[in-house]
Order: structure tokens, then sequence, then C-alpha cells
């Protein structure tokens, strides 16, 4: 009895009176009736039976059913520091878990590649997520690998929540139910835990070395343990099933910013494909809270104040949490969700608005019934168990409103200047694309790209206000370009039309402003395909040359005719001969009728080509900047060769050793980006927003 109470100690401290008379009437009467058949099915009212889509509660194949496979997955930061002690006690924990739970890391730093290492098999890692410039992982990509996992069972969990073996015995259970699930339990906290497991990491032991039960953890859990105000903490766990979790997207939230577990409880509750169960009272899941900002601001190690990313980050959640659905948190919301407790050896399903006490550990109550232990006395001990859970819901409500509103007056552009000493490589040199909100797709699809090249070094500029909340969002390193000259409609902004002219305008006073910081730029197009690094490269040829992309569509003879300089894809070398000449083009762009791609000719090549220089080449006079058009097999055009009619491009650009294919001399966004996806150019799942990744995904099937 004594070891079968045990759970009830974490909770006995909340214990309240029973609030409804009525309720423990009908309590009984139904727990009389559910024992005296000893059936599970028959404990359940044809209401209820109703409500499930499958007969049975339980799985067929019971035999099956034990020791599920558990997969495990967790978004790390670096085990650096106190953050990476609490993650290796954590991580610990889990391993101390029976054989059958495995462990995947998601991430791209070396620590957590070593961390992985040591442990062996039972942990791996999965650097193929998105994450965003500052490191943090999206939170949708997590869940859609998670998803794809081949395991029973698959686990979301934060990286230093610790686990007890009831987090074990809960899924075993939730594992033998007949319908798929979605679990979740909020997790609490704790601000002194002084164990250790020990050198067999199986217990754990005190300070004196001594083991100390996990009884006794439990206790010490439910004294000192609570729960955090609108913390969105909590684990996640779902069967490998038929059924989604919910209806509709995952935004992209940002882990570990608020929101998102919230997010896919209420979406799951609404969407009603699964049981949802709340297992916040049978799974021991918490986190030691000693950590002081100063310390995570260490860690994080990147030069932005940790108030400035955090708000930039929270606030983007809220702001897609409202824009993709509505995170509700109010108590009426929760009257699908099933409280899952146990209760002397027993699992039950509690409906705490209705009142309703399923139970699914029959055989054990049965067990029970034998030793001798009087009926009333298991229903008193469930008593006891449902009403700690009515008094304790763990899951709770929270204004989101409190939290933007706070947040609501701190700025969230990072300046031009922060972004560039943040991103620049160690050439200080930047990949600057600069891009509308018709284009942001395009845009995606080029960041996953350089991203897939492990590139890091890019910024985006944005031209309107949609596209620079649509990157901040997406966790791009992303700038406003404030020009009053720019707010107009870029929905049909391509090449010749008057938009496009304005547009073209803003690039090269960009880059001016960005090489007069000291920096370096490669200007790209998002329409170009970038097949590999072409920095080291563009980066040889030193200062006072300007390389550029030639628009030359003759597969013969010269390419620096007149007009061939194409400002789509050039990179020019902060020094003052280049911002010099810049400047130039830029004063001859504000004053022509034409886009600033004949003024980069006319200025640097002169108007009719007086400034050529062999076949490839300009020389400025005035400011002693040499133009070198680059070598169209290895920056081929859009028009040169007809690589874009090849029936394989990807092959025909890999076999000249392309660096990049610029998908234009092609009018129009859509016919644009319809070529670009048929040739297999295409980086980015736009109803998932996730870059196309290695592990299995479903792709976008019908875009055009
Ligand atoms: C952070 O940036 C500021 C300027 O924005 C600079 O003065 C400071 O040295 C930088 N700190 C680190 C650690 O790079
Ligand atoms: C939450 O409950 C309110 C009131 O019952 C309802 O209007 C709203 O649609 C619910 N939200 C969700 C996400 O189910
Ligand atoms: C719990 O009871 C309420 C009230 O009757 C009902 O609306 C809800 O669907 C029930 N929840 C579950 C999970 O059965
Ligand atoms: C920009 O354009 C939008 C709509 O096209 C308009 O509502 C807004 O006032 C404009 N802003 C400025 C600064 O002109
Ligand atoms: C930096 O520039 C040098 C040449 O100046 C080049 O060899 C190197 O590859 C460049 N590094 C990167 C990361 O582009
Ligand atoms: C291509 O260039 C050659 C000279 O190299 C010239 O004879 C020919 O007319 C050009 N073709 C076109 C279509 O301009
Ligand atoms: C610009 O175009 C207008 C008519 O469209 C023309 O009158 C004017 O001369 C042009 N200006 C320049 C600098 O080409
Ligand atoms: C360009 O080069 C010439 C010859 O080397 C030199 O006299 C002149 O000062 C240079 N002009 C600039 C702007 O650097």
């Amino acid at each position: 009895m004594e070891v079968q109470h045990s759970f009830l100690l974490r909770y006995i401290y909340y214990r309240k009176t029973m609030q409804s008379g009525l309720w423990l009437v009908w309590f009984c009467g139904f727990f009389l009736i559910g024992v005296s058949l000893y059936s599970t099915q028959m404990l359940l009212p044809s209401s209820f039976k109703n409500h499930i889509k499958k007969p049975s509660f339980f799985r067929n194949d019971l035999a099956d059913s034990s020791n599920p496979t558990i997969t495990i997955f967790t978004a790390p930061r670096p085990f650096v520091g106190l953050v990476g002690e609490r993650q290796v006690l954590a991580i610990q924990s889990w391993l101390s878990l029976p054989e059958n739970v495995n462990i995947v890391l998601f991430s791209q730093d070396s620590s957590a590649i070593s961390f992985a290492d040591e442990f062996g098999s039972r942990v791996s890692l999965e650097p193929n997520i998105d994450f965003t410039f500052l490191g943090t992982p999206f939170f949708h990509t997590m869940v859609a690998r998670s998803l794809a996992s081949s395991s029973d069972i698959s686990v979301l969990i934060d990286p230093d929540t610790i686990l007890l073996p009831d987090f074990i015995s809960t899924l075993e259970y939730a594992y033998k139910l007949d319908q798929d699930w979605l679990l979740v339990a909020s997790s609490q906290t704790i601000s002194h835990f002084p164990f250790l497991l020990d050198s067999n990491k199986k217990h754990w032991i005190a300070d004196d070395g001594k083991h100390i039960g996990i009884h006794k953890l439990q206790e010490l859990l439910a004294q000192n343990s609570h729960l955090k105000p609108c913390e969105d903490r909590m684990l996640m766990a779902w069967n490998n099933g038929d059924v989604p979790l919910h209806y509709g997207v995952l935004p992209p939230f940002l882990y570990g910013k608020g929101l998102h577990n919230h997010w896919i409880l209420t979406e799951a509750l609404s969407s009603d494909f699964r049981l949802v169960l709340d297992a916040s009272w049978t799974i021991s899941n918490f986190y030691i809270n000693d950590l002081d900002q100063e310390n995570n601001l260490l860690i994080e190690g990147f030069n932005v104040s940790n108030f400035e990313k955090r708000s930039w980050e929270i606030i983007g959640n809220s702001h897609l949490g409202r824009l993709y659905g509505s995170i509700s948190l109010r108590e009426e919301n929760y009257s699908n969700l099933f409280r899952f407790l146990e209760c002397g050896g027993n699992y039950l399903l509690v409906n705490t608005s209705k009142n309703i006490v399923y139970s699914l550990g029959y055989k054990r109550s049965l067990s029970l019934r034998k030793k001798g232990i009087s009926l009333s006395s298991i229903e008193e001990e469930i008593l006891d168990c449902v009403n700690v859970v009515k008094s304790l819901d763990r899951i709770k409500g929270c204004s989101v409103k409190d939290q933007l509103e706070l947040l609501t007056s701190i700025s969230l552009p990072l300046s031009l200047e922060t972004l560039l000493s943040n991103r620049a490589n160690q050439n200080k040199t930047i990949v600057l694309a600069i891009a509308g909100y018709s284009y942001k797709d395009m845009l995606m699809s080029w960041v996953c790209r350089l991203r897939h090249l492990q590139l890091e070094n890019f910024l985006v500029g944005a031209l309107d206000h949609e596209i620079y909340g649509f990157a901040v969002l997406q966790g791009l390193p992303v700038f406003k370009y404030a020009n009053p000259l720019t707010n107009i409609s870029f929905d049909n902004c391509h090449f010749g039309t008057e938009c496009f002219q304005k547009v073209t305008k803003v690039k090269s006073r960009v880059v001016l402003q960005i090489l007069k910081l000291g920096y370096n730029v490669l200007l790209s197009d998002v329409d170009v395909y970038w097949f590999k690094n072409p920095l080291p490269f563009l980066s040889s040829l030193g200062p006072a040359v300007l390389l550029a992309q030639s628009d030359e569509h003759n597969i013969t003879g010269p390419i620096n005719l007149p007009r061939r300089l194409n400002s789509g894809f050039y990179y020019a070398h902060s020094d003052d001969i280049t911002i010099a000449a810049l400047e130039k083009v830029v004063r001859h762009a504000v004053n022509s009728n034409l886009s600033e791609q004949p003024s980069f000719y006319d200025t640097l090549c002169g108007e009719g080509g007086s400034h050529r220089l062999g076949d490839d080449r300009c020389f400025e006079p005035e400011t002693n900047l040499t133009v070198y058009f680059l070598n169209r097999d290895l920056f081929p055009n859009g028009a040169y060769q007809g690589l874009w009619e090849e029936i394989n491009v990807k092959e025909a650009c890999t076999t000249k050793g392309c660096y990049i294919l610029h998908n234009n001399w092609i009018s129009g966004r859509r016919k644009k980006m319809e070529r670009q996806v048929l040739s297999g150019l295409w980086e980015y799942d736009i109803s998932t927003r996730m870059c196309l990744q290695s592990w299995p995904r479903t792709m976008f099937t019908s875009y055009f």
C-alpha cells in the first residue's frame, strides 16, 4: 500500500476538500458498477463510446504493446557552463531509463557532437533542422523531424528537464490505448536539487553517497517544486499513429520562446483528432531553476543584448500564434482534455468537467481486491486521487495579451551596423539580398540554399514592411530599408516596370552604404541559384576590382558589350576606389529614367562601351576601378547556352562547373518560380514553411 500510495504523497499537500457532493454520489455509483463488472469497456458510459472513434480503449495486440520504442527529441544549448551541466544531468536521467529509450539532439554545436559521441548509440545528433541566424532552432522543424520518427512513441522535451521512471510507466500505459493520443505534462521547477546519478547512472544518490529512492524524490518534489505562471514548459509525447496531432500547419515558431506548446495543445484539443491527455500528475518532470539572466547571456555568446533578442523572438512567436490560430488558454477550452493519473497502481483517465473517471488499470485493481482490501478503500483512494486533480489544474491559463503589452514598447529592428558586425565572415564580407514581399518564397528558397551551403554571412534588406515582418518571423537577419520611394506595390515588380527601376536603385544605395561601413558586399538577387560558394573565388581578386555577371546571351564574342553588365550579381570590395565608383553609379541612377543596370554599365564602362578593355573588362579612368565580367561558364545568366531548357539543369550546370545560375531572361515572377521549381532548383517547402531537408517530409504537391 505504501508504494502504491506514493504517488499521492506528491500532491497531498495541495489537497482541498471535496467541492461537489453530487459528484461524489455519482462517482461512487459509477465506480461500483465498474468494478463489479470487471471489464474496462463496461466502465465506459455509452456517451463516451460514441465520442471515441474506435470501439475499444485498448489495443487488441496487447502482447506486442509492452516496451514500445521511445525516442526523446530535444534541442540543447551548447554544453558549456552551468547550462551544460544541467543538460548533462537531465540527459543522464533519461539514459537511466530502460534501453528502449533513445535520444536525438537537435544541434549544430560542436559541444553537442562530442557529447553525443560520449554516450554511444543511444544518443544521436540531428543537425538538419532549421535554425535562425541567432542559432535558435525552429520549433516547427523540430516537430516535423520528430513526427518523421519511426519509433512507437516520440517525445519532445526541454534539454534540462529531469525525468523519473514514472515517465516510462505512464507512456507504457498510454501505449495500450487503442486510439492515437497526444500527451502533455507540464514541467515543475525546483530551486535546489542536491542529487546526482551514481556511477552506473541508474540510481539517484545524495551528497553523502546514499541511494535515494524514487518515492522519496517524488515526495521531495511535491514539497519543493512549483509551476511558474505563464510558462510554456511542458513535455509532449505522442504515439506513432495515423492521425495528425492537429489540423493545419504549425507556424514557424521559435523554440523556447513561449507559446508553441500551448499552441499545439490548443489546436490538438480543438481539432479533436487524438485523445489529448494531461499527464502532469503521473510524469515527474522538473528542471532546476537557479540560473540568472547573466548566465544565459554569456552562454548565448552573441553580441546582441539578451533583452533585445528575447523580445524579438517572443514578439515573433506571439505574433505567429495570433496569425495562424488562436492560442486560447481559457479553462473552457480544456474540456476535451483528459487528466491522466495513477492511483494505487491503477491508471485513470479523468474528465474533470464532467466528473467521469475511466479506469485503465483494471488488472491491478483486481489484484488489490485479492489482497483483501475492501472496495471502499479503493474507492476512497481513487476519490483522493481525483480530488487532487480537480483541485490542481496543471495546464493553466495565461493571458498572451499581458506579455505582448509588456513588450510592444521595445523597438524590434536590429541596426544594420549590429547585423553587419555579427554576420560578416572573417574577410568582412556580407552576402546581400534585397527583396520585397512578393518575392518572399524565392527569398526563402535562396536562404535555404545558402544555409545548405553552410553560408551564414548573408543579410536581407527589406523593401517593404511586409517582407520585413515575414523575415523576422522566419528568423532571418533582416534590416529595413526605410525609403518612401519604395512604398509602392511590388506585386508586379519585374524587369522593365517602373517599380523595378526604383527597386534596383535602392540596391546600389544599400551596397554603397555597406561598403562605406567597411564591409565587402556580394550582392545576389534572390533568383540566383547557388550551386557552390563563390566567395573564395570572388574575394581572390583584391581591391579596386568589381566583379559582375555578364548578361551577354551570344555564345561567342565579347561579354562586355554595352549594357551587358548584370547588376543582380556582383561583388564589390570595400575600398576607396570601389566606393568612389559606386557613388558615381548611384548619382547617375538618380537622374536616369531607366533602372540602375544601365547606370552601372554607362558609368563604369562608358556610354557605348568607351572604357572597354579586351573582351571581358572595363576600366573607369576617373576612379581607376576595373570591372571584370565573370566567365559565363562559371556564372551563367539565364539565357546562356539555354541552360534552363536542359532536361537536367542541375547536372548540366554542375558539369560546367557553375557557381551560380541566374533565373533571369524570363518575364514574370510566376513563370520564374515555376521554372525554378520544375528544375529542382527550389529549396523551400511553402506549405510547411521549412527548408527542404534530408529526412522524410511531406513535400508540397500542387503549388501551381
Ligand atoms: C559588442 O558590440 C559593441 C558595439 O556594438 C562593441 O563595442 C563590443 O566590443 C562588442 N562586444 C563583443 C564581446 O564583441
Ligand atoms: C475557446 O473557448 C471559447 C469559448 O468557449 C471559444 O469561443 C473558442 O473558439 C475556443 N478556442 C479554441 C481554440 O477552441
Ligand atoms: C468531458 O466532459 C465535457 C462535458 O460533458 C465534454 O464536453 C467533453 O467532451 C468531455 N471530454 C472528453 C475528453 O470526453
Ligand atoms: C504606403 O502605402 C500604403 C498602401 O499602399 C499606404 O497605406 C501608406 O500610407 C503608405 N505609406 C507612406 C509612408 O506613404
Ligand atoms: C577570404 O579571402 C581570401 C583571399 O583574400 C580567400 O582565400 C578566402 O577563401 C576568403 N575566405 C572566405 C571565407 O571567403
Ligand atoms: C554573335 O556574335 C558574333 C561575333 O562573335 C556575331 O557575328 C553574331 O552576329 C552575333 N549573334 C547575335 C545573335 O548577335
Ligand atoms: C525621361 O523620359 C521622359 C519621357 O518619358 C523624357 O522626356 C526625358 O527626356 C527622359 N529623361 C532622360 C534623362 O532620359
Ligand atoms: C588613377 O591612377 C593614376 C595612375 O596610376 C593615378 O595617377 C591617379 O591618381 C589614380 N586616380 C585615383 C582616383 O586613384
